[in-house]
């Protein structure tokens, strides 16, 4: 299973997908491409230290959503990668129905809450203020409604009296580097 990332920051769940790989921990899935929206991200450092190609692709002219003539170019550029699975890693933009019609059913996201609770921006933040007692993280298919296509698999996080939100930060996060490789691994296996 090829599979491309596509991410706006760090990269610690790239991160944790090419460690997962490393350790034999992936399945039949393979990362043969990492790209960001974001010059200067993080997530670009890794392709040198796991020798996977990885690239700024601009996806210019919107800031928040692919649309235009930066969808059309990340189109041409994934499609040339020959992808089986498409992971939406800290991706900050909003997938428009031209691309996720030319990969239907291949892209899959990650976000940091339990939706249908506290989807969009910031989703720790927004549940360490509602007060919530457990939160977590899901790992989605895509589709156009955003955060809002069928759950593959979630992991709950306790929120604590006596976590703050950058305790809490730190165990979803936690949570998200062993959500996402297995997921990625449980679907290779079942894609055979
Ligand atoms: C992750 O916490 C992921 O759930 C979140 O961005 C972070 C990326 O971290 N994604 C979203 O909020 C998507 N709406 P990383 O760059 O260290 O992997």
């Amino acid at each position: 299973m090829r599979v491309v990332i596509l991410g706006s920051g760090r990269g610690s769940n790239a991160e944790a997908i090419l460690v997962a790989q490393q350790a034999g921990r992936l399945g039949r899935a393979q990362v043969v491409q990492i790209f960001s929206d974001q010059p200067g991200a993080g997530i670009l450092n890794l392709g040198p230290r796991f020798g996977v190609p990885a690239a700024f692709l601009d996806a210019a002219p919107f800031k928040t959503k692919l649309d235009g003539e930066g969808e059309q170019r990340y189109v041409a550029a994934i499609e040339a990668c020959a992808p089986d699975l498409i992971v939406l890693a800290g991706f900050m933009r909003v997938l428009k129905p031209p691309f996720l019609g030319r990969f239907a059913g291949r892209v899959i996201n990650l976000h940091p809450s339990l939706l249908p609770s506290f989807p969009g921006l910031d989703g720790i933040g927004q549940a360490f203020r509602r007060g919530v007692k457990i939160t977590g993280c899901t790992v989605h298919h895509v589709t156009p409604e955003v955060d809002g296509g069928p759950i593959i698999d979630q992991a709950a996080v306790r929120i604590e009296p006596t976590d703050t939100l950058e305790t809490l930060a730190a165990k979803v996060h936690a949570a998200e580097h062993a959500l996402l490789p297995a997921v990625i691994a449980r679907l290779s296996e079942a894609a055979g």
